[in-house]
């Protein structure tokens, strides 16, 4: 069976973007592979957080896993700091990554640009944790959005080199990225992704958000000086990215979204879009409350998914400690 894993940082409310760029794959993924999906708790950390606030995030992180699709019974769902074979592979695959590779990121370069006042290491060797979160597990197959692509593919350099030196210790990764959806960008600034840390002026949707203030946002939402809606990423960036949020919405394909709308003004087209994206939230929501009314549920989920990662965890861990030359331990 093929090994899939994933995670988000509850940096923020998970976002409309990481439902289609990644969770709305992990979900279809979920019936055949054994899957391990994370709450990505100590990649957050690269960027100051509020400890209660990500405390509270990282547990309604897992109750929207679930409310998403993911049974708990069939998925590994954890938190990424109670593996602690995570941040120890990730030392010493530090070892085996160079400076320059980092330096390459773009995703690193974005976020020491936009944070100079904390260009902190933990921020420069990401890439290397994440690399060690898929790696422990010998995944086959990494779910992410778009923008995630390098950051696997640099896990597969790590990978391949130091199976160069030691033999065959790691599976080399492939990542799964969805053919629509794979970079969700701003309502507002259609130029730019949508982010977690844009939840303030309507250009992010969260999962969580009301149906009054999703039909907000979709009404507010950028489009051009136009009237068609057709689908022209470069041309027509706002309407494109409506018409990709409609499709994955509805299990329309975009050519027939674009007849569907054919004549019509842009108010109805995104009134339209709007309505599909509350449907497709609302069960989402409704459940994930539920879930966060009971804290021993997810409590046992999270404790159980930590002991079964960790068992996978450690069997990779205990190879590559060995190959490095540590002393086992009796
Ligand atoms: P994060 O938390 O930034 O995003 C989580 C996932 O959602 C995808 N995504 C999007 N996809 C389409 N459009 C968007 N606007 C959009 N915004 C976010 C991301 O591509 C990602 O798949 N480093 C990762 C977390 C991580 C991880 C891992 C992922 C840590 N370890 C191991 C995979 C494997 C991150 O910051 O994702």
């Amino acid at each position: 069976k093929k090994i899939i894993l994933s995670g988000i940082k509850p940096s923020g409310a998970l976002t409309l973007g990481s439902y289609i760029g990644a969770i709305k794959n992990w979900v279809e993924l979920s019936e055949t592979y054994d899957c391990y999906y994370m709450m990505a708790d100590l990649h957050a950390v690269t960027v100051r957080q509020e400890p209660a606030a990500l405390r509270r995030r990282t547990l309604e992180q897992i109750a929207q896993y679930i409310a998403c699709g993911l049974d708990p019974e069939k998925n590994v769902i954890f938190i990424q700091s109670q593996v602690p074979a995570h941040a120890e592979l990730a030392w010493v695959l530090n070892c085996y990554t160079m400076f320059g590779e980092l330096s390459r990121m773009t995703q690193f370069k974005d976020k020491s640009a936009k944070n100079a006042d904390n260009i902190n290491a933990g921020l420069f060797t990401y890439p290397v944790l994440m690399a060690a979160d898929i790696l422990v597990y010998q995944a086959d197959l990494v779910p992410v959005g778009e923008d995630q692509k390098q950051h696997v593919e640099l896990t597969r350099d790590i990978a391949g080199r130091f199976n160069g030196i030691y033999g065959d210790v790691f599976k080399l990764p492939e990542p799964f990225i969805p053919k629509v959806g794979a970079r969700i960008m701003s309502l507002q600034e259609p130029a730019n992704k949508m982010s977690k840390s844009e939840t303030d002026n309507g250009g992010c949707i969260c999962l969580l958000d009301k149906p009054e203030d999703v039909m907000r946002a979709f009404k507010r939402a950028v489009t051009d000086s136009e009237t068609e809606i057709r689908y022209d990423v470069k041309a027509k960036p706002g309407v494109s990215n409506l018409l990709q949020i409609y499709a994955v919405a509805t299990g329309k394909t975009i050519p027939d979204a674009e007849a569907e709308f054919s004549g019509k003004g842009y108010g109805v087209f995104k009134q339209a879009v709007g309505e599909a994206v509350v449907e497709l939230l609302r069960p989402v929501r409704e459940e994930a409350e539920h879930l966060l009314a009971d804290k021993a549920y997810l409590e046992k989920v999270y404790t159980e998914g930590a002991e079964k990662a960790a068992r996978t965890a450690s069997k990779t861990l205990r190879k590559v400690y060995k190959k490095v030359g540590f002393v086992q331990k009796s």
